[in-house]
């Protein structure tokens, strides 16, 4: 599956070849660009370091690159980890007390921090303070380190799902949104250029329109047709190349895969439709609950096909439109009250 299949090693490195590596080579998420470009370039001349950034948005879009050239400008070390990934406060306090002044500390997937973790994350995020607990029950105590001023970068795919004390805690908060049509195809061509494929302006169009207007997506597709273009002996991703290509991988004109469409499927034949609740769907269709919310939900809400409503999820016209079926009239008043 092009849409969730985990991050292996030669894509991981192959992210860090095709990762943009200054905001000048950065393409899309203007807004983002320009605000930490200020916040950077005012820290620099203060001789301080930045704020601690909080960044979110769904998969793929660029926290980490974005993370990464925020390190770079400042001249600064980065220490990439995640929520997941420290699993007791010992993990947190040596990562802590290793930072040296001025480095950025990237937790990726923040949200799924241990409440204990974070909980040592606040002192730290404030004071640049490390509390440790010596011992166990009257006879413990609590010693006080210093820490680096460090800057910590933390990225989310659900705001909503950080504790109010910690989201407090960052200086800036920054939404990233998903990609135009125009920037996916120039993030198509700038990576077939590093990559050595040849694409013509209609064949990067067709890849980047399949995209769901994802980076990640967007890059991952490139290769796939490479390969289908490499067993056809073509040199060169044409339009026509790349429709085939995308056929015989399911994926439809607007990105869609086979999970998408069983999603929009069985709410409509088994829940007429919806509102259905996001657990039915996840036991209907065989796919992890956070991998609906994440991964499938976020793209077909933004392309509106589906809405959420505090009663479920709710297939719109659109939805049912590309998917050929007609509407039922009581679902489309259902959508309007
Ligand atoms: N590769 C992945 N994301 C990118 C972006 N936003 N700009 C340029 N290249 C990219």
């Amino acid at each position: 599956m092009l849409t969730t299949a985990p991050q292996e090693f030669e894509e991981q490195s192959l992210d860090n070849t095709l990762r943009p590596q200054s905001f000048s080579e950065y393409i899309g998420q203007d807004k983002i660009k320009k605000n930490l470009g200020i916040f950077i370039q005012a820290a620099k001349k203060r001789g301080e370091n930045i704020d601690h950034v909080l960044l979110y948005g769904s998969a793929g879009l660029g926290k980490t690159t974005l993370a990464h050239i925020i390190a770079k400008e400042m001249g600064v070390n980065i220490k990439v980890t995640s929520g997941p990934a420290i699993e007791k406060v010992g993990d947190l306090g040596s990562i802590l007390t290793n930072l040296e002044d001025g480095d950025v500390l990237f937790i990726d997937e923040i949200h799924r921090l241990n409440k204990l973790i974070e909980e040592v994350l606040y002192p730290a995020m404030e004071d640049y303070k490390l509390d440790i607990i010596i011992g166990k029950g009257p006879a413990a105590r609590t010693i006080q380190l210093d820490l680096p001023h460090f800057t910590l970068i933390g990225a989310t795919t659900r705001l909503g799902s950080l504790s109010n004390p910690l989201r407090n805690r960052f200086g800036s908060t920054h939404r990233l949104e998903f990609y135009n049509s125009q920037d996916i195809e120039k993030i198509v061509s700038r990576s077939a250029r590093i990559l050595g494929i040849e694409t013509d302006e209609g064949g990067a169009r067709v890849i980047a329109l399949s995209s769901r207007q994802t980076p990640r997506v967007a890059n991952r597709i490139l290769k796939r047709v490479r390969d289908f273009a490499q067993i056809h002996d073509n040199e060169i991703i044409t339009a026509d190349l790349a429709k085939e290509a995308l056929a015989l991988y399911e994926i439809d004109h607007l990105g869609l895969e086979p999970t998408d469409r069983l999603m929009l499927e069985t709410l409509i034949k088994k829940f007429k439709g919806g509102p259905a609740g996001i657990q039915s769907l996840a036991a209907v269709t065989g796919e992890e609950l956070q991998t609906i919310e994440d991964v499938y939900e976020p793209y077909l809400i933004q392309i509106g096909f589906l809405t959420r409503t505090p009663r479920g999820r709710i297939v719109t016209k659109e939805g049912y439109d590309h998917l050929g079926i007609p509407m039922p009239d009581e679902q489309a008043e259902k959508l309007l009250g």
